[in-house]
């Protein structure tokens, strides 16, 4: 059953890899019809394993979704493979932009259309529409441009494909602040024209928390916290673990600093 405004709906989802290591523990996320919504945590929390739950890519690193549901349109996909969850229009941008290195940017795009019989060249134009460098680029191998113009490609070669739904991992990664802000522009402009819908893994908390109204907080493969973005930016342990706003956050975990401020307030 489709829950009203949902598109993607993970219900209590719990995941392992190899049979025994549990890495995502009941986590439940909703994705509105075309919202964008913010999946944050720090390095290990099980960000990039919820993308893949999703995406079924999960199932070509020996994971399996154990417990919970995944429903995408009112259908459950978690049983599926990754080759019929894209069918049905699910892209994941994985960590790390990886570009057909051998191949013209225009080629890498092209790759991007093999689901989809028709308008190939109408799309070519729309994602040169919202990437205007690259049609500049688009006869260089995509080895040799920059690295934001590899991540351009690859969310423009997902473009290609007509998606239901985007799910972007670490658009930032490596990148200067000022392509960061001219992709995430681009990704606001896609949401907010082609309407379609986003969920964003960003370790920058902070741009993350701009682009998307809603984020989820994971913590060791735990949902901790889930909020507006409007509220989550006035938390007081988010803006002292993620957004570095105060120094009690620096490597401590998120639990950590709550507890600290717990014993804090216990002391005083
Ligand atoms: N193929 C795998 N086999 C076994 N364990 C894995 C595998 N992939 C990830 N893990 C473990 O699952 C946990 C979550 O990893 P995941 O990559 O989802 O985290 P993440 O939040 O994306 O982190 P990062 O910010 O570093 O990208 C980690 O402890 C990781 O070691
Ligand atoms: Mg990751």
């Amino acid at each position: 059953m489709e829950t009203e405004g949902s598109i993607l709906k993970l219900n209590n989802i719990e995941v392992r890899y190899h049979e025994v290591i549990l890495v995502l523990k009941g986590v439940s996320i909703d994705v509105p019809h075309g919202g964008i919504v913010a999946l944050l945590g720090a390095n290990g929390a099980g960000k990039s394993t919820t993308l893949k739950a999703i995406s079924g890519l999960l199932k070509h690193e020996d994971g399996v979704v154990t417990d919970g549901s995944i429903e995408f349109m009112g259908e459950r996909i978690d049983r599926q493979e990754a080759e019929e969850i894209a069918k049905r229009g699910i892209f994941q941008i994985i960590e790390g932009r990886r570009v057909f290195e051998h191949l013209t940017v225009e080629e890498n795009l092209v790759v991007g259309a093999h689901l989809r019989s028709a308008g190939k060249k109408e799309r070519l134009e729309m994602v040169y529409h919202y990437f205007p460098r690259l049609k500049q680029v688009r006869n260089i191998v995509a080895g040799f441009v920059s690295g934001g113009e590899q991540q351009m490609t690859v969310i423009g070669r997902a473009m290609m494909a007509q998606p239901k739904l985007m799910l972007l991992d670490e658009p930032s990664m490596g990148l200067a602040p000022m392509l960061i802000k001219e992709i995430f522009d681009i990704i606001t402009m896609l949401n907010q024209k082609e309407k379609i819908p986003i969920l964003l893994v960003e370790q920058n908390v902070k741009l993350a928390l701009t682009v998307a109204p809603h984020a989820y907080v994971l913590e060791n493969g735990r949902i901790v916290m889930d909020d507006t973005s409007e509220k989550l930016k006035e938390n007081p342990d988010i803006r002292d673990f993620y957004l570095g706003l105060t120094d009690v956050g620096g490597r401590k975990s998120f639990r950590d600093v709550k507890h600290y401020k717990r014993r804090k307030r216990w002391l005083t």
